[in-house]
């Protein structure tokens, strides 16, 4: 996913920098090539060693080391630097950046570079507050650096308060976002994720095997590309992407409900959500008990709106996408969707095939045209197969101008 970009990693003094190992392996996983620069404040707690083992390449530490290659360090790491993070990033190292000091590898080569600088934050809460700090950070804000919020929690000093370093996952999910083109800017788009879930009674609901992977990663990517993003989930166990304006719901008609707050105003919607199709027509509202002398229970179910269907035929200028998740014709059926349902084009997958459909983090996928064309995908990740839908969608808002 980096592969070809060299992020430079600037490591200063703080107990967070064994998270900076982490971050480091997790950009190596990802194919980029990482140059770490470490403060001398940031080897007290790591030995370099640990960096460069990591990263496979020699730890950029001091500006005057003998002179191996012709190249002056400061400014070959600046211009080789796709992207500079600081992480953990101290009080002291913001404040020097943000007042034009270069007094050590690290601060010269972020004043020597063009690049975008990413900086995540790391100390004490009462440090983080300092009006000094938050000026400092205010300051580079405007230049244009970014940072990246620390979080609240219990810090290595035994306070319990903001300024514990974002997760190594969140860091390395901003730095990836950072390098995606932002071409859905001014846009608004709908996402629907996740099953809905029917109540029977207090204690027992129908649903289906929907875990919101596929919704999310589409409601992340389009985040990640500048679009205005609103994600609606059924019930899940994942964390909403940050950015996306979230809306939780359990039912099939609240889903309609809350698509219907937001449609007017979308350029896109896409049916990515298992909703449920039919809901018991009574729902009691006290625990069902087993009853004596009989072995069966008759449940009358009901059907529910089709969202889909619904919005389908009161669409103006908006882009639908639906999917179509099918145990055979796949083709057939998805076609049907298509049509009844007036998509612009759906996401056909077959949910009985291993690696494709519900709660797994691939899926393979067929896309429908309106016109009936047919493009076929191997199996693949759902962040790529979100990819790919909105390349169509980008398609087609170029093409209504
Ligand atoms: O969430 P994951 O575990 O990642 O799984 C992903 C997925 C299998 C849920 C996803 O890839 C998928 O196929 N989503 C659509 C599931 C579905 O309900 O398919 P359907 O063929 O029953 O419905 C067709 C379309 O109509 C869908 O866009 C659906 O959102 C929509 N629909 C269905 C029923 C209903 N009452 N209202 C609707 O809007």
């Amino acid at each position: 996913m980096l592969k070809g970009r060299t992020i430079v990693l600037g490591v200063t003094g703080g107990i967070a920098v064994y998270k900076a190992a982490d971050i480091v392996s997790r950009l190596k996983k990802l194919n980029a090539n990482v140059e770490v620069i470490m403060t001398e404040a940031a080897t007290e707690f790591v030995a370099p060693l640990t960096f460069q083992t990591l990263s496979n390449n020699v730890v950029h530490r001091s500006m005057f080391n003998e002179i191996t290659n012709y190249d002056v360090e400061h400014i070959s790491l600046a211009q080789k630097a796709d992207l500079i993070l600081i992480a953990p990033a101290t009080a002291n190292t913001i404040g020097k950046i943000a007042n034009g000091i270069a007094d050590n590898l690290l601060t010269t080569v972020v004043m020597a570079t063009t690049a975008k600088v990413i900086i995540a934050p790391a100390m004490n809460t009462k440090m983080y507050q300092n009006p000094i700090v938050q000026a400092n950070m205010e300051k580079l804000k405007e230049l244009g650096y970014e940072f990246i919020k620390p979080a609240v929690g219990k810090l290595a000093c035994g306070d319990y308060g903001e300024g514990k370093m974002a997760e190594p996952a969140d860091i390395v999910d901003y730095v990836i976002s950072s390098f995606v083109e932002k071409d859905l800017i001014g846009k608004k788009i709908i996402v629907t994720a996740g099953p809905t879930i029917e109540p029977l009674d207090p204690v027992r609901y129908m649903t289906n095997h929907s875990s919101g992977k596929m919704g999310y990663s589409i409601a992340k990517e389009a985040v990640d590309r500048g679009a205005e993003v609103v994600l609606i989930s059924g019930p899940t166990s994942l964390e909403p992407p940050k950015g996306v304006e979230f809306l939780r719901v359990k039912t099939t008609e609240d889903m309609l409900k809350a698509v219907g707050r937001y449609f007017d105003s979308c350029h896109v919607l896409i049916k990515s959500a298992a909703p449920v199709d039919y809901r018991p027509e009574n729902v009691s509202s006290t625990k069902i008990k087993k009853k004596k002398g009989t072995d069966e229970i008759i449940i009358k179910y009901i059907k529910n709106p089709d969202i889909a269907a619904y919005f389908g035929k009161m669409k103006k200028n908006q882009i639908m996408v639906g999917f179509a998740a099918e145990t055979e014709n796949l083709f057939q059926y998805a076609e049907e969707k298509l049509k009844e349902k007036n998509f612009d084009f759906i996401v056909a997958n077959d949910v009985s095939k291993e690696g494709a459909g519900f709660n797994v983090d691939t899926n393979i996928i067929s896309i429908i045209d309106k016109n009936g064309e047919i493009t076929n995908y191997p199996i693949m990740d759902k962040t790529r197969v979100a990819r790919i839908i909105l390349d169509k969608v980008k398609y087609l808002l170029e093409d209504k101008g």
